[in-house]
C-alpha cells in the first residue's frame, strides 16, 4: 500500500466519482484552529460553570475567541469558555439543516466509531458541531487521521502527499448492520466479499447468500469497476430491504484496513481466495457459535473512564455532562410547549 493510494481514499477524492451511489454528503474544510483544537485534549467542547478544577490557562491561541478561566467569588466554582469558532460553527449548522438536520460526521478518511460510547445517544447521529467535536474529541481513530494517515505505507521514504483537512457530513441514514458488506479488489478484480458486521450472526445473509454476491458483482461490475483511481482498494456497501446496493466507503487495500473475516495474507496472496476465477469469496458467519465481541469493545470505556477517574481528562465528562443537560432541558421545553398546546 503506497501513500497516494491512501489519499486516494479520501471521501473528497472518491465521492464526486460516485456520488450517484452513496449517501449525500457535504464536505467543508477544517480550519487550522479547527485542528489543532481537536488535538488539544485540554480544551473544552462546551463553556459552562465547572466545580473544583484547577486553573489552567487555555493554549489554543489561534481559535477566534478564547477567554482564559475565569475564578468567581467562591472559589469552588469556575467559569470555563470553550473556543467558539462562529464562522465554521454556522457553515456547520447551515450543513446540517440542508441534510435533514441529522448527519454521521467523519474525518478525511475515518469516522469516530471508537468513541460513541461517550455520544448522547450511543450513536454517531449528531445535530450540531458540539456533538461532533465531542465525538471527535475522543476518538483515536480521527486523532490518527490528523497524525498519521501515512503509517504502514511501503514508501516510507517519499514525501507525505499534501492532505486538506475535512469536515465530511453525511445524511444520517438508519442502516441494518445485516445489510453492509465490505469488498475486497484486486487488479481491478473482485475477489472476495465479507460480512461487514460479522460479529452478529444474520440468518437472511446465509439463506440468500447467492443473492447477495450477484447483487454486489453486478453493482460492481456496472459502477465501481475501472473508475476508481486504483486498481486494488476496499469498499464498502449496503444493501437495502428492496436490494438496492449503495456504496457507503472506499478504504486502501492494505493493513490499515480491517479484513474482517479474511486475513490480509491470503486477499494478498493464495489459498481459496485466489483459486476462484468467476466469482468473488463470500463469507458471514455461520451460526450463533461464531459470535465474538464487538471489536470495538476496547475502546468503549476502560481508557476514557480510566482517564476520566484519574482527573487527567475531566474536561470530556465535564462536556458529556452539560451535553446532556442541554439535550433533557430542551426535550423539558418542548414538551411544556405541547402541554400549553394541549390546554389551550
Ligand atoms: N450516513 C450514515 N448514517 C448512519 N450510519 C452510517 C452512515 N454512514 C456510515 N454509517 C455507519 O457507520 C459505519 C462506519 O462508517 P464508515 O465505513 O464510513 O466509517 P470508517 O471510519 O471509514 O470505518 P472503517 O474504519 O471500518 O473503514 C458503517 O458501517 C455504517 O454502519
Ligand atoms: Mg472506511
Amino acid at each position: 500500500m503506497k501513500k497516494e493510494q491512501v489519499a486516494h481514499c479520501q471521501f473528497s477524492v472518491w465521492y464526486p466519482i460516485f456520488k450517484k451511489h452513496t449517501i449525500k454528503s457535504l464536505v467543508l474544510p477544517l480550519p487550522q484552529n479547527v485542528i489543532d483544537y481537536l488535538l488539544d485534549d485540554g480544551t473544552l467542547v462546551v463553556s459552562g460553570s465547572v466545580l473544583n478544577t484547577q486553573p489552567t490557562h487555555n493554549t489554543n491561541s489561534d481559535s477566534e475567541s478564547v477567554e482564559d478561566i475565569q475564578w468567581s467569588d467562591d472559589e469552588t466554582t469556575t467559569t470555563v469558555t470553550a473556543p467558539e469558532f462562529p464562522e465554521f460553527t454556522s457553515n456547520v449548522q447551515e450543513a446540517i439543516n440542508a441534510l435533514g438536520g441529522c448527519v454521521f460526521p467523519k474525518l478525511n478518511w475515518s469516522c469516530p466509531r471508537d468513541a460513541n460510547w461517550i455520544a448522547l445517544n450511543n450513536s454517531l447521529q449528531c445535530q450540531s458541531l458540539s456533538e461532533i467535536f465531542l465525538l471527535f474529541k475522543s476518538s483515536d481513530f480521527v486523532t490518527h487521521d490528523l497524525t498519521q494517515p501515512f503509517h504502514k505505507c511501503s514508501d516510507q521514504d517519499s514525501p507525505d502527499p499534501e492532505i486538506k483537512y475535512e469536515l465530511v457530513l453525511r445524511k444520517w441514514s438508519e442502516l441494518n448492520p445485516g445489510g453492509e458488506f465490505r469488498c475486497f479488489v484486486k487488479e481491478n478484480k473482485l475477489i472476495a466479499i465479507s460480512q461487514r458486521d460479522y460479529t452478529q450472526y444474520y440468518h437472511h445473509i446465509l439463506t440468500q447468500k447467492e443473492q447477495v454476491r450477484l447483487a454486489i458483482q453486478q453493482f460492481f461490475h456496472q459502477h465501481i469497476q475501472y473508475n476508481f483511481l486504483d486498481e486494488d482498494f476496499v469498499f464498502d456497501v449496503y444493501s437495502d430491504s428492496q436490494g438496492r446496493v449503495w456504496l457507503i466507503d472506499l478504504n486502501p487495500f492494505g493493513e490499515v484496513t480491517d479484513s474482517l473475516l479474511f486475513t490480509w495474507e491470503e486477499l494478498m496472496s493464495g489459498g481459496e481466495v485466489h483459486q476462484q476465477q468467476e466469482s468473488p469469496v463470500l463469507r458471514c458467519s455461520t451460526s450463533e457459535v461464531t459470535v465474538q465481541p464487538s471489536p470495538c469493545l476496547s475502546y468503549r470505556i476502560p481508557r476514557d473512564f480510566a482517564d476520566l477517574s484519574t482527573g487527567e481528562d475531566a474536561y470530556k465528562l465535564i462536556d458529556f455532562l452539560k451535553l446532556k443537560k442541554s439535550q433533557q432541558e430542551e426535550s423539558e421545553e418542548e414538551e411544556d410547549e405541547e402541554g400549553e398546546e394541549a390546554q389551550q
